[in-house]
Parts: C-alpha cells; structure tokens; sequence
C-alpha cells in the first residue's frame, strides 16, 4: 500500500491543487518509482490510499485512449510506449482517506483490502533508487522472521527530529538488526540512536488491531511509529526488525532532497546526463 494522502504542506502552493506524490522527478511522478519499486520486488498488486485531489493521481493510472490513438496515429511509438507503461504496471487500486489524520490511519484504512497476507508500505513521497534494492531484503526478513520489518537509515543527529528514531540490538545477520524502541521525532538529545525509520515497511495484520486503539501521538496524527512501539515492547509477539539501508534514498516531500533527486536522476541518465553533466559543472564553478 502506498499512502498518499498527507497534506504536503511543505511544497505549499505546488500542492494547493495536486498531491505531492504527482510533483514530476524528472519526467515521471514520484509515486511512478514507488510503483515500479513494489512491481520489480514481485508486488503486483498496489493500493494507493488518496486524500483531497485525488483525480489526478488515479488518472495518471488510467489509460488515456486519445492520446494513445493520437501517439499511434503519429507513429510515435516511444512516447506511447512511456503513456501505455503506467497505466499497466500493476492491478492498482485507491481507497480514500476522508481526513488526514496521519500515517497510521492512512495505513489502517488498507485493512479490508489487505485481509489476512502479509503487506508492504511504501510511502509515495519517498524514493530508494532502484541501483540500490531494498524492499526484496525487507520481505525475505518478514518471510524469515514472521516480524513486522521497517527500513532504517543513518541520519545526522541534526535531522533525527524530523523522522522515527530507532533503539537496536545487533542480530546474527549483517544489516539485520533488532528494534527494541521505537520514537516518533524526538529532539536530539531524545533520540535512542541516529537510525531512523525511513519509508518502507513490511507488516503482518496483526498491525491493524494496534492501530485501531492507537490514541493520536505527536502532532496530534495516529502515528505508525506508535504502533511498531506497542509491537517492539511486546516480550511475546515476534518483535520488529530493521533493515539497514545504505544506498541511494530521495525524499522527495522535502524542497532540498527534491531538487537533489532531479539533479542526480538526470546527471545519471543516458538520454539527459551528457548533455546536463557539463553544464552542471560550469554551474558548480560559479557558486
Ligand atoms: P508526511 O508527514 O511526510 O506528509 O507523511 P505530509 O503531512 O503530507 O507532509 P507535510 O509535512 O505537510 O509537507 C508521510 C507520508 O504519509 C502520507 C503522506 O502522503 C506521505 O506519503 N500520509 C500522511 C497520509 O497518507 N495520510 C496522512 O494522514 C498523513
């Protein structure tokens, strides 16, 4: 499932009209590469959970048959190609988050949809470049440990605020640690660790009888991270585990991290790259 429902009051006035997860990077949505990233882990089927300007999200699912017969008229192949290739990535399906009451709730409006398996959630303002597969690892930890699984990564203790912070033991596993504590956006001096719960995770069910009696955290939003509390703190349940992502991530609900993520997807790119990576260095001597 992927959430989709968040003001995106950062990107104000960007996203008065639109969602942010539709903000382009590059030439595709941000939402596109959290789609692809669950289809290339083996997810063929994606719930989008959608608030307030909703129509633009799905439609970017939907097939759009003007334009496609005009592309095919024209004899554009490559373009029809790209258009045709969103709306069949997957069996996607949307449920609506009436109010924005945070991630927790927007997770907990999945359950009828999510019945008794297992799920991912892959929030869609959050990028993990596909160089740099993280999701595969996550579900074969769920397979193998029956726990609820989250992606951490090392911050800067100046950042640590703005994300859930992680208290972990060591397991057998290189990169496999046991979470023991979980906090949602201390203050520095707070923080269990720099580890913090960066936008996977891969749950059992059992996750939405917590959320159902998860009284609202911080900034007054039912908070997932409270729930994986309950479920850490839990000496008989099966505990959650994270695992450490040392790749390439893009948050692409911050104005900074955005920019940078188009500068550096592009830079990357055979169509783009020769003709930007020049450029960009004339641009870098000047500064
Ligand atoms: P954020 O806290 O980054 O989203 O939520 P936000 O509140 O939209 O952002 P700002 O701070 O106002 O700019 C993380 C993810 O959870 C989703 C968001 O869409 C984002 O993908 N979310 C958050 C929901 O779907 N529903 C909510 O009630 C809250």
């Amino acid at each position: 499932m992927i959430p989709a429902a968040g003001l995106g009051t950062r990107f104000l006035p960007a996203t008065k009209a639109m969602p942010k997860e539709m903000l382009p990077v590059v030439d595709k949505p941000a939402i596109q590469y959290v789609v692809e990233e669950a289809t290339a882990a083996g997810i063929d089927d994606v719930l989008i959970i959608i608030g307030r300007n909703k129509n633009n999200l799905s439609n970017h699912f939907d097939s759009v048959p003007e334009l496609e017969s005009t592309l095919e008229r024209k004899g554009d192949h490559s373009k029809l190609a790209k258009v045709q290739h969103s709306s069949d990535l997957a069996d996607i399906h949307f449920v609506r988050q009436g109010e924005p009451k945070g991630l927790g709730h927007a997770v907990l409006r999945a359950r009828a949809h999510v019945g008794d398996h297992p799920f991912a959630v892959l929030l869609g303002d959050d990028l993990i470049d596909e160089r740099d597969p993280l999701l595969t690892t996550m579900l074969e930890e769920h397979t193998k440990r029956g726990a609820a699984i989250v992606a951490l990564m090392e911050v800067d203790p100046d950042s640590i605020h703005l994300y859930g912070a992680a208290a972990v033991e060591a397991t057998d596993s290189d990169g496999v640690v046991k979470v023991t504590g979980l906090v949602e956006k201390p203050a520095k001096e707070d923080a269990p660790s720099n580890l913090a719960i960066i936008g996977r995770y891969v749950l059992s069910p059992s996750v939405f009888e917590i959320l159902e009696r998860t009284e609202p955290g911080k900034g007054g939003e039912i908070q997932l991270t409270d729930a994986l509390q309950e479920m850490a703190a839990d000496p008989d349940g099966p505990g959650v585990y994270g695992v450490v992502f040392r790749g390439r991530r893009y948050d692409t609900g911050d104005r900074v991290d955005y920019i940078k993520a188009i500068v550096q997807l592009a830079a990357d790119r055979e169509d783009l790259g020769p003709e930007l990576r020049p450029w960009f260095k004339e641009f870098a001597a000047k500064l």
